[in-house]
């Protein structure tokens, strides 16, 4: 249907959206009398839609991507001179910002060695899960092929990903999955599961009981994100990694921390894991690795694990045999390069770290203020408001609700987001994560923004 506020140009977009475009997670009835919804342009932590509306981005592309957010003529510049000059070879060969970028990030990465590109998170995951699986064949005789996941955690889309999904809402209806992925208890504190006062140590004890029951000898590794994301942003409790990594090495389980979301910079350090001491086998990281400007991931991993693959050179079988077409675009690494720059230069860190802390204040003053805050979570720019219909229960409040404030805030012009389908009857977490440019002023917009909403959808 046409809609006479927009331009010519707009109203043929949308009718092309509405006509041939099937959008990624969301119900299209909808669309058959509203106008979807198409951005398009952004500059700094600001986004317009079709109609010319703006909007303030609190959660960074929507899913936690635009790091260094939009507009930057920088990035598009060192893409660009890339492509003219050499846009893509198969990843067998190797590329010059494929090398240097390497290079930059694992200087970031002390005990890391070896990257791996590929051009999602759920590809970069999948390269984890297949190593491991050889690393069984190859080297403990077809033992040790088990990977233990953790409930709310999620790591991608693909069947095998949601073999290692913790939300069962992302997974309702897509099996039957891959066998061998084995299920721990999430760490969420204020959803507790054990009645102690070290949960964080307790939450850890859990996954040793899981390896206890199925066999430490049946599990190669262990899949998890160092802050849960679209599981509700959970922050892990005090004690927890330190006794994850204690309990995996006893029982000579890698490691693989799945920064898809916390990598470069989100969390205020360069990784997530390194808020927590952890030494990992493998890094996965894929959305803020060069901000949405070039689709690139990576896989890293130590060199000893990099050495399982190259240490018979006269078995043809012997190395990683894996290959992604698009995980050869240089124009990935060269996005990065320029991506990881601006951070170092713009000490972005930093100002993460500052603006995750006011971000948690302005929220920790909502709770005092509206009721149906049951807690605040966060690390950096990375934060979540789980909302209640009653403190002392802390029965969920009603996603239709929580959906409703959504809406208010993007009514008002801030995007802000929430649990989506992940959890039954537990999808009540608010979700913000703007960009790491983010400024004084636009942290208290969305606080704001978010208190207006609160006061009108739930009194
Ligand atoms: C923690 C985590 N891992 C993996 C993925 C999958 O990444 P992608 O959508 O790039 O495949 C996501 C996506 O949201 C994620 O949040």
């Amino acid at each position: 249907m046409d809609n006479p506020a927009l331009g010519n140009d707009m109203s043929m977009v949308i009718e092309a959206d509405r006509a041939h475009l099937w959008h990624h997670l969301i119900q299209h009835k909808p669309f058959e009398t509203i106008d979807p919804r198409v951005i398009v342009e952004g500059k700094g932590m600001r986004v317009w839609d079709a109609r010319g509306k703006e909007h303030l981005d609190a959660v960074s592309g929507g899913v936690w991507t635009v790091n260094v957010g939009y507009g930057r003529e920088s990035i598009a510049d060192a893409v660009r001179d890339q492509l003219v000059k050499m846009c893509y070879f198969a990843g067998s060969a190797g590329s010059v910002p494929g090398a240097m970028f390497a290079r930059r990030l694992i200087d970031k990465m002390p005990g890391m060695a070896r990257v791996y590109y590929a051009n999602s998170g759920s590809e970069a995951n999948e390269k984890v899960f297949k190593m491991v699986r050889q690393i069984s064949h190859r080297h403990h005789g077809g033992r040790k092929s088990k990977i233990l996941f953790r409930e709310r955690d999620y790591h991608g889309t693909t069947i095998t990903c949601l073999s290692a999904g913790g939300q069962p809402q992302r997974n309702a209806m897509y099996g039957p999955f891959t066998p061998g992925f084995v299920e721990v208890p999430h760490c969420l504190e204020y959803r507790k599961q054990w009645d102690v006062s070290n949960y964080g140590e307790r939450a850890a004890d859990a996954i040793e009981e899981v390896i206890l029951r199925e066999g430490p000898d049946t599990i190669g590794a262990i899949c998890l994100e160092p802050v849960t994301a679209g599981g509700g942003v959970i922050v892990p409790p005090a004690g927890y990694w330190e006794r994850v990594q204690e309990i995996c090495r006893k029982h000579n389980i890698l490691i693989h921390i799945d920064e898809v979301v916390c990598g470069v910079g989100r969390t205020g350090a360069w990784f997530g894991y390194q808020n927590y001491g952890v030494t990992p086998d493998f890094v996965t990281m894929a959305k803020g690795v060069a901000s949405g400007y070039a689709a690139i991931a990576c896989t890293v991993t130590t060199e000893a694990v990099f050495e399982m693959f190259k240490d018979d050179a006269s078995d043809p079988l012997s190395y990683f045999r894996d290959i992604s077409t698009f995980g050869g675009c240089a124009s990935g690494p060269a996005a990065a390069l320029e991506n990881m720059r601006i951070i170092e230069d713009e000490g972005l860190l930093d100002n993460t770290l500052r603006m995750g802390a006011r971000l948690m204040d302005n929220l920790a003053a909502l709770q005092d203020k509206h009721a149906v805050i049951g807690q605040v979570r966060g690390k950096g720019l990375f934060c979540g408001a789980e909302l209640v219909a009653d403190r002392a229960t802390k029965e969920a409040a009603d996603e239709k609700k929580v959906a409703a404030v959504v809406a208010d805030c993007m009514a008002q012009g801030v995007i802000i987001g929430m649990t989506n389908r992940s959890l039954p009857g537990l999808n009540n977490t608010l979700c913000l994560s703007p960009a790491l440019i983010a400024t004084p002023d636009d942290i208290d917009h969305i606080t704001d923004a978010i208190d207006g909403a609160l006061g009108r959808v739930f009194g």
